[in-house]
């Protein structure tokens, strides 16, 4: 697109709504999927700590550590290239004051190249802590799944007054705490407009309606990897669950009925290798 950097910066992200430009986010946990996600030309790479569920098999976010994420983190960052990598900070990982917040925020930034971290929750004085020590910070409002237990569940945020009121002036004050961007979960679709009106920064809707400023799914979800639940807002573009499973049984079929290897998939016919020939290619 005309006027895109080559790479894509905090700045350039934040200046998204003045723009009038959509962002496209998606999430990221390997360096295949990192670096897939960056050729198809998204804007911003999270790795989310969804990453417990997508990845790790566990039935929510929270026992993801940031020893993991850092892992994947690191992992991603060798697949991006051009778009704005995001790690999120997972439970547990900021909600025991100021100094472990930012101590593990720069942790992401010094140990895993991620250039930004995303912060769940209405946590102002935690976004200007953050940035103030540099590390840039993109918020997370609405459903909020590192408070499932206290939510009683998944649920859709900002349904009645008080919960819309809570949400918008959250959302300012995020903004005004230095935030550079905003996720909005799972809220009405006129709330989202609502927020988006009020603050400068981009809003990223995931189940939020077409009024945000940019859009983000989860990887698996929108890849069809992730087959166990489909929110509604999720739209699948790809079958790669049952694609992989017909190439996997495919590949099964033909080595029990001989048919793989062919000779031309083998070395030299009968002959022993060359001795120069590199016996494998992996490990
Ligand atoms: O962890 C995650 O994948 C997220 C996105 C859904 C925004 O937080």
């Amino acid at each position: 697109m005309a006027g895109e950097p080559k790479s894509i910066t905090v700045p350039w992200v934040a200046g998204a709504q003045e723009r009038g430009g959509h962002l496209v986010m998606v999430t990221a946990y390997d360096y295949p999927q990192g670096r897939t996600a960056d050729a198809a030309g998204v804007d911003i790479i999270l790795v989310g700590d969804s990453l417990a569920m997508v990845v790790l098999g566990h039935p929510d976010t929270l026992s993801v550590t940031m020893d993991e994420m850092i892992h994947h983190t690191r992992a991603v960052r060798r697949g991006v290239k051009r778009a704005l990598l995001v790690a999120d900070m997972p439970y547990g990982s900021f909600h025991q004051g100021t100094d472990q917040a930012v101590g593990n925020a720069i942790r992401f930034v010094k140990e895993s190249g991620a250039q930004a971290v995303k912060i769940e929750g209405a946590r102002p004085e935690l976004v200007a802590a953050m940035t103030a020590a540099e590390v840039p910070v993109m918020a997370h409002l609405g459903l909020t799944p590192q408070s499932v237990h206290r939510l009683g569940g998944f649920k859709v945020q900002g349904r009645d007054d008080a919960a819309r009121r809570f949400i918008l002036e959250s959302a300012e004050q995020v903004e005004a705490a230095g935030a550079f961007s905003l996720v909005l979960e799972c809220v009405p679709q006129d709330l989202a407009a609502e927020v988006t009106r009020r603050v400068s920064i981009p809003t990223i809707g995931i189940g939020a309606g077409a009024q945000c400023t940019g859009q983000v799914l989860v990887y698996h979800d929108l890849l069809g990897l992730e087959e166990r639940i489909a929110p509604r807002f999720v739209r699948r573009y790809a079958e790669l669950g049952r694609l992989s499973r017909e190439g996997i049984a495919r590949f099964a079929d033909d080595v029990r009925e001989g048919r793989f290897p062919s000779p031309e998939e083998g070395y030299g016919g009968a002959a022993p290798r060359p001795a120069d020939e590199p016996a494998k290619l992996y490990g």
